[in-house]
């Protein structure tokens, strides 16, 4: 890797291997990038080619319009491989938690026929084209097979992370109006067993959730409603192993998958056939470098679009093989990422900055070393700011200072990379995503709306044509979707809800979100379905949720809360966190939780976070006058002051 001015470029060596490594490729998409994404998407089967590439009708959109497609089609019998050179080569490599338990390998051939004897055992049970099918799996192969038996079928995939609660599976059920869920019985999380079908029975009352489909992972013990439910292996052993890909309109739903805004309510963004595919397809091959024999591995759960995006479509369009890891990545010993990197010879490793700094944090100098890593030849970072020490510490002692490191900005919403570095070309910038991807128009603006300066911070903003896989609606609230995306800067600028600036050679840094969303070890939650939750507890009288910076998480939420005074304090802040558990899941537990007597509010009773935010970090306060209550600022320092020593 050559340093230049704190950034590095690709090696000559490594320059030629790469697919993509002349700069000139970004002027030629900005010329046209209808075009450029025109030229992109021949390389996929079509059963009937596109009319028109982009069609515009603010702030509504469409891509590949006329066109028709399935995804599974250009995964299997028409990959731009060729079927026949990749069928017999392995696909899915699944690692499971327990290392004694073997792991398991599918190829292309098998995986296809599974998910041809599942879409058939679906059709069955009478799931349809466009019928939502909920999916509450862990990391197994059945998850894989599950959305690619949807999408062969053309029915719509909701994807819930199994770490979700029961109540939050209930809410996105209810929402998207699923017939049929598919889980498991259990699964392993750090040695112990979860048993997933019992939050998943709980989550089905007022759904219209007909038919459950059970995989047997765990084999533990689990109640059965007959007639509801049904085993997985016993609806698909006798299927036939073809079924033909329905015919999908570039513009038809392909899935929905919920993410967190600035309300209480999760939004459930909606994604299509066409342009998903040709952007999951260029994205995974141009910024990963997918070749033929490379060993790709991104951690994401499924249940995340980073999951969806690279865990499962790109790769598999790109015809390469791909890691599945059950567990967590420093179980049952700290290195077993490394581990798991040795044992298959991984090529490109992405994960996300909480990892990274967990495995710094490690010490892992001790068991890093040339030998263990050699096969590392990409990595990539993504989910939430990458700071300038971590960065570092990645390219270093992971990479060796020869992988280039692509440090990916994207959305549940955008459904695929949209800026970032190629790893053919660089520059890698420590702290900074880079370039907009090929074809894609990325600005910073002002509060007015005028492009910022270099160096100075402002919105970033997509403009026309925006990217074939950026979201098409919020399901079932159109409001929603033009007030969040297409109202701040009118309805021909996509907001992103991010802060952002670009330095002079205009790479782009995030800074990180404008709206209520913080980003907890990547994962995405709002302060406002936070609060939803505190505030369904009985004793509580209200609260404010905020993020607060952390080493390792790079966020986590802080509680203040008004309640009662009916219970002790230690037992109240105990059932608020049993209460988050309950409403959401374990996934962004409150580090603190405060209890106040008030909470600083305008004279029209806004509560102001912004204060209390400055509280924590113990910046100055400014003007307090626009306050109806100033005097309560006084008691919550002191709080603080007291519960941050008690330790
Ligand atoms: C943040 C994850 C800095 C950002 C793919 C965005 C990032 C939100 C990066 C979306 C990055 C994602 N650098 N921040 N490389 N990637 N983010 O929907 O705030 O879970 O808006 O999608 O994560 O989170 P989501």
């Amino acid at each position: 890797m050559k340093e230049k001015e704190n950034f590095y470029y690709p090696s000559e060596e490594f320059k030629k291997r790469a697919l993509i490594n002349k700069k000139d490729v970004y002027a030629q998409a900005a010329k046209n990038p209808v075009k450029f994404w025109e030229k992109m998407a021949k390389e996929l089967f079509w059963f009937k080619k596109w009319k028109k590439g982009f069609v515009h009708n603010p702030p509504y959109f469409q891509w590949f319009s006329g066109g028709r497609i399935n995804i599974t089609s250009n995964i299997f019998e028409n990959n731009s491989l060729g079927f026949e050179r990749i069928k017999n080569k392995v696909a899915l490599i699944w690692e499971p938690e327990n290392e004694e338990e073997k792991e398991k390998k599918l190829t292309y051939y098998d995986l296809f026929r599974e998910i041809c004897r599942f879409s058939n055992a679906l059709k069955k049970l009478g799931v349809k084209k466009g019928d939502r099918v909920g999916i509450y799996l862990p990391m197994i192969p059945e998850a894989t097979v599950a959305m690619l038996a949807c999408a062969r079928l053309g029915a719509v995939h909701s994807v819930v992370f199994s770490a979700f609660s029961p109540r939050s599976l209930q809410v996105r059920l209810q929402d998207n109006e699923a017939k049929v869920l598919i889980t498991a019985d259990g699964y392993y999380r750090r040695g112990q067993i979860v048993d997933l079908k019992k939050n998943a029975d709980q989550a089905l009352d007022q759904t219209k959730v007909e038919k459950l489909i059970v995989v047997k992972r765990a084999k533990n013990k689990i109640a059965w409603q007959e007639g509801r439910d049904v085993w997985y292996e016993d609806i698909t052993k006798d299927e036939e192993d073809f079924c033909p890909a329905e015919e999908m309109d570039s513009e038809d739903m392909h899935f929905i998958l919920y993410t967190s805004g600035s309300t209480g309510k999760p939004k459930g963004c909606v994604h299509t056939c066409g342009g998903y595919a040709v952007q999951a397809y260029y994205t995974a091959k141009w910024i990963f470098d997918l070749k033929e024999d490379d060993i790709f591995w991104s951690t994401a759960d499924l249940g995340w679009i980073t999951g969806h995006t690279y865990s499962c479509y790109g790769p598999l369009l790109c015809g390469v093989s791909f890691i599945m890891f059950e567990g967590a990545p420093d179980f049952p010993v700290p290195d077993r990422w490394v581990r798991i990197i040795e044992k298959y010879g991984v090529t490109t490793f992405y994960t996300a900055p909480t990892a990274i700094r967990m495995f710094e944090q490690m010490g892992a100098e001790k068991f890093l070393n040339d030998k263990r890593m050699k096969t590392l030849q990409i990595l990539g970072s993504v989910g939430e700011p990458i700071d300038e020490a971590a960065w570092q510490w990645y390219f270093k002692e992971v990479g060796r200072e020869k992988c280039p490191l692509v440090d990916t900005w994207w959305q549940t919403e955008t459904g695929g990379i949209l800026i970032t570095a190629l790893p053919g070309i660089g520059p890698f910038k420590p702290a900074f995503a880079g370039l907009p991807f090929p074809g894609i128009k990325a600005e910073i603006l002002d509060e007015q709306g005028k492009p910022c300066p270099p160096d100075k911070q402002g919105n970033l903003v997509l403009l026309p044509p925006f990217s074939p896989s950026l979201l098409r609606g919020i399901y079932k609230n159109d409001e929603k979707y033009k007030e969040t995306y297409w109202s701040r800067y009118g309805d021909k600028i996509y907001f992103t809800s991010d802060s952002a600036y670009k330095d002079k050679e205009g790479l782009i840094r995030i800074v990180g979100r404008v709206d209520d969303v913080i980003k907890v070890a990547g994962h995405r939650v709002s302060t406002g379905e936070l609060e939803a939750a505190i505030n369904a507890h009985q004793e509580i009288t209200e609260c404010a949720v905020i993020g607060v910076a952390d080493k390792i998480k790079g966020e986590v939420p802080a509680a203040f809360v008004v309640y009662n005074g009916s219970l002790l304090p230690q037992d109240i802040k105990d059932q608020i966190i049993a209460q988050i558990k309950k409403e959401i899941g374990p996934i962004a537990l409150p580090k603190e939780v405060y209890l106040v007597k008030d909470l600083p509010k305008t004279r029209s009773g806004k509560i102001m976070r912004r204060i209390l935010k400055k509280l924590l970090t113990g910046e100055d306060l400014g003007d307090l006058s626009t306050l109806s209550n100033p005097e309560v600022v006084e008691g919550i320092k002191k709080i603080i002051g007291s519960d941050n020593s008690d330790g």
